[in-house]
């Protein structure tokens, strides 16, 4: 089996799906070898002869595409590089199936199955699989620093002969893996930290961290069997951002990272909170990229207002690059080696499987999971 790694679509996603320190896992297995778009470590500077040296061949995109059984790709394909692949191959990687349909429906008609790692289900044997997590993990590691860089006072508290420099007030809202890596970091910075999630079982996580959970009472919420959070009414926003607004009032900062899995992000933060916030504070909305959870958010621009600066960064995770794409790299290789078939030299596609149920998306050009449609 011929696999190939691509590049990202956006030049400025500097992450690689593929990783020195993890390609061996595949390069070993019998039956495989691996080919990789030219210059694809840049962003983590590692170079082809480096990749070469590891068994790997230097390839054209083109060449990638028209002469691979599987293609691993950190971004959705367009319908010049769809029209390259072979029948009968498949794609996988970051195919942002809620967001590139149309994409995912060329791949179909092509005949070219597709493996969206966006799906893989919350399940604990699939957890060494899931991009989600890992790259949000490391995107809230990345949010605080960001964050931390708008600040016009530091975070730890310091006695200092100069008299006694105040800790950082961090506000988390949204508890989920980016948050809770959020808080971790903020602590570890030595800030104050307050968090708040629809889904109140992650109170004991918020505790754990040393962190405080602030109780906001909206009744009903709930989460999915997968673990992500219902969608609230608007009465319950409404109430949510009455009594979040006394925290973010007393913040230095605020991280939102609230997401509805498929829907876009909520409208947490309105221009009457922001009013009310310190000059000088800063608001970084980690949801940007799904529609924001703050009012005049943009992605990739910082916005002033009122002197509170609200900051919107795409793909966080890429500002670690080496270690979002040594995670990358891991979750696509696990799922790979799980379901190579060493006998038949290809991917067993069972779909007795729950991974295999969820995760792909086309196969033998069908459409076999409509969640994304
Ligand atoms: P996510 O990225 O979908 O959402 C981020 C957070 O926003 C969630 O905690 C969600 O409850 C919260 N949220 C949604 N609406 C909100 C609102 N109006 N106000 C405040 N917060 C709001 O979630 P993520 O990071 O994917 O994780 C969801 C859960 O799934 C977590 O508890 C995580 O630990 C769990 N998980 C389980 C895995 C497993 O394999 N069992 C793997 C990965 C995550």
């Amino acid at each position: 089996m011929i696999i190939s790694a691509l590049k990202p679509s956006d030049l400025k996603d500097l992450r690689s799906v593929i990783h020195p320190e993890t390609i061996s896992r595949l390069t070993e297995l019998e039956g495989i070898s691996v080919k990789f778009e030219t210059g694809i470590c840049a962003g983590i500077n590692v170079s082809d002869e480096e990749l070469i040296n590891l068994g790997l061949i230097s390839s054209s995109r083109e060449e990638c595409l028209s002469t691979s059984n599987m293609i691993i790709t950190p971004s959705p394909l367009n319908r010049e590089d769809v029209g390259l692949i072979q029948v009968g191959s498949s794609v996988i990687g970051m195919l942002n199936p809620f967001y590139a349909q149309d994409e995912l429906k060329l791949l179909a008609k092509a005949n070219v199955n597709a493996v969206s790692m966006e799906f893989i289900p919350r399940i604990t044997r699939a957890q060494k699989m899931d991009v989600l997590s890992s790259q949000a993990n490391l995107a809230g590691y990345a949010a605080v620093l960001e964050a931390a860089r708008y600040l016009n006072s530091s975070f730890p508290m310091m006695m200092t002969a100069a008299g006694t420099l105040k800790p950082a007030k961090v506000f988390v809202i949204g508890v989920g893996v980016a948050g809770l890596q959020a808080i971790a970091t903020a602590k570890r910075l030595g800030a104050r930290v307050e968090a708040f999630d629809t889904r109140d079982i992650v109170e004991e996580q918020v505790k754990s961290l040393g962190a405080k959970f602030v109780k906001i009472d909206l009744g009903e919420t709930g989460e999915t069997d997968q673990g992500y959070a219902k969608e609230l009414t608007s009465e319950q926003i409404e109430k949510q951002k009455e009594l979040q607004s006394l925290v973010c009032e007393r913040s230095n900062i605020v991280i939102t990272t609230a997401q509805i899995f498929g829907r876009p992000a909520p409208k947490i933060i309105d221009r009457d909170t922001i009013r009310k916030m310190k000059p000088g504070s800063v608001i970084l909305d980690m949801a940007v990229e799904t529609g924001g959870n703050v009012e005049g958010s943009q992605v990739d621009e910082v916005i002033d207002m009122n002197g509170v600066k609200i900051v919107g960064i795409s793909n966080l995770s890429s500002k670690v690059s080496n270690h979002a794409s040594f995670s990358l790299s891991n979750n696509i290789i696990n799922w790979i080696t799980d379901f190579y078939n060493l006998e038949l030299g290809s991917i067993n596609f069972d779909f007795e499987d729950e991974i295999i149920q969820n995760s792909v998306l086309v196969y033998d050009g069908e459409i076999k999971n409509e969640r994304f449609i």
